[in-house]
């Protein structure tokens, strides 16, 4: 009896090529599994397809929840932005792709598992590394590195063999609920400014509403939990803030990023709702965390966003940034306002019952009950190297 494998399916060209070739080439039973990460996934679509393809069985989970609750929010939490720009909208759902497919070979008793990734890009370090951190036995089979067809010959391979083909845009798009990745076509041009038609999710500035919108976002140790007063579930929470800041044209990204293999690329990112957690999160940690917390995180963060880029969610060490992360978030309650207005993103507010900002110390006003007296000898003893220093050695400039 033929082996099965398992194929992480998009319904895209090449993962539906794949269904025919590994059957061919490898002469498999072939088991697609369609993951929803993303607000308007058509996982019934995907499953008809995959099966007039020729896929033995289909498979379609609906993982958004999984994805909010155990990428998107511990990433929230870590302030994750690579290079400082991506939110890590692609990066964050192959992980848990990775993490469905191992286990629906676990459960189908198949010894191989398979991916449309391409030899240039980020997921099929992702998707390898995350496969084989969870079941080194694994064989993986990743069908579009191999074959060597141009996408010219993949397009004619799918029509040999009556494979329906979507008409397909002039970028490549990657959809999650944390954000939508596009690249290709003009774009390849780092000088050339984004054309409006790569945009999907975000109206232009120039077309947003003249007037401003105001939000709340509360969090509760780090995690959003009410959006202008109303308790939500993650989902909602993340896809009504792609909704409203997308209309506000809030949350475009151009990013020349440096991929694991070692080649710049041009990628436009829309991630509403992503900036506007990023922005809020980042703005009650401003009122609750030290400045030592806040410093060392920093360092942390951009740690764990370069694990996360580099597909190292399994690591041992993403899971360790991961517990100081957490530990870090005991006091992250409270909310931040925020201001959309064409294009832009402002805080304009924020409180908490653990702010460390206390009027008592900071008014210039009555009130006041800093101990001004203690100032000038601390001045002294804080700066006595560098006078010492001056005096010595003098000015070394
Ligand atoms: N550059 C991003 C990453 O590596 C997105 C990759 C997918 N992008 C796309 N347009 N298909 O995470």
């Amino acid at each position: 009896m033929a082996d099965k494998v398992i194929l992480s399916f998009s319904g895209g060209l090449d993962t539906s090529v794949a269904v025919k070739w590994l059957a061919q080439t490898y002469g498999l039973k072939v088991v697609t599994l369609a993951a929803g990460v993303g607000g308007k996934d058509d996982l019934q679509g995907l499953k008809e397809r995959a099966l007039s393809i020729g896929a033995e069985k289909a498979i379609v989970i609906d993982a958004r929840r999984e994805f909010i609750d155990h990428f998107i929010f511990p990433s929230l939490k870590a302030n994750a932005l690579y290079e400082g720009q991506y939110p890590l909208s692609t990066a964050l759902s192959r992980p848990l792709i990775a993490k469905l497919i191992v286990d629906a070979a676990h459960d189908e008793g198949a010894k191989v598992v398979a991916h449309g990734c391409t030899a240039k890009g980020n997921d099929q370090v992702r998707f390898d590394v995350a496969i084989f951190s969870l079941d080194p036995d694994l064989r993986i089979i990743a069908p579009a590195r191999e074959w060597g067809m141009t996408r010219q010959e993949t397009l004619a391979y799918a029509q040999k063999h009556g494979i329906p083909v979507a008409q397909s845009s002039i970028y490549s798009i990657d959809e999650s609920l944390w954000g939508r990745s596009v690249e290709c076509g003009a774009l390849e041009d780092p000088m050339v400014e984004s054309p409006e038609d790569a945009f999907g999710w975000t109206a232009s500035p120039k077309n947003a509403p003249s007037e401003p919108c105001y939000i709340e976002v509360e969090f509760d140790h780090g995690i959003p939990v009410k959006l202008d007063g109303q308790g939500l579930d993650g989902v909602s929470i993340v896809s009504q803030l792609n909704e409203v800041g997308g209309k506000h044209g809030v949350g475009r990204i151009d990013h020349i990023e440096d991929r694991v293999v070692g080649i710049k690329s041009r990628e436009i990112y829309e991630a509403p709702a992503a900036t506007i957690l990023l922005t809020a999160h980042r703005a009650l940690e401003s009122l609750v965390l030290s400045k030592d917390e806040l410093c060392f995180k920093r360092t942390a963060e951009e740690k764990y966003a370069d694990l996360i880029y580099n597909g190292r969610w399994f690591s041992a060490l993403r899971r360790e940034l991961s517990a100081f992360i957490d530990s870090t978030q005991e006091c992250v309650t409270g909310l931040a306002r925020l201001k959309l207005f064409k294009g832009n993103l402002q805080v304009v507010g924020r409180k908490s019952p653990y702010s460390l900002y206390r009027p008592e110390l900071a008014t210039y006003d009555k009130g006041d009950v800093f101990e001004h007296d203690a100032s000038e000898k601390f001045i002294r003893v804080f700066g006595l190297m560098d006078k010492t220093q001056a005096k010595i050695q003098g000015l070394n400039e």
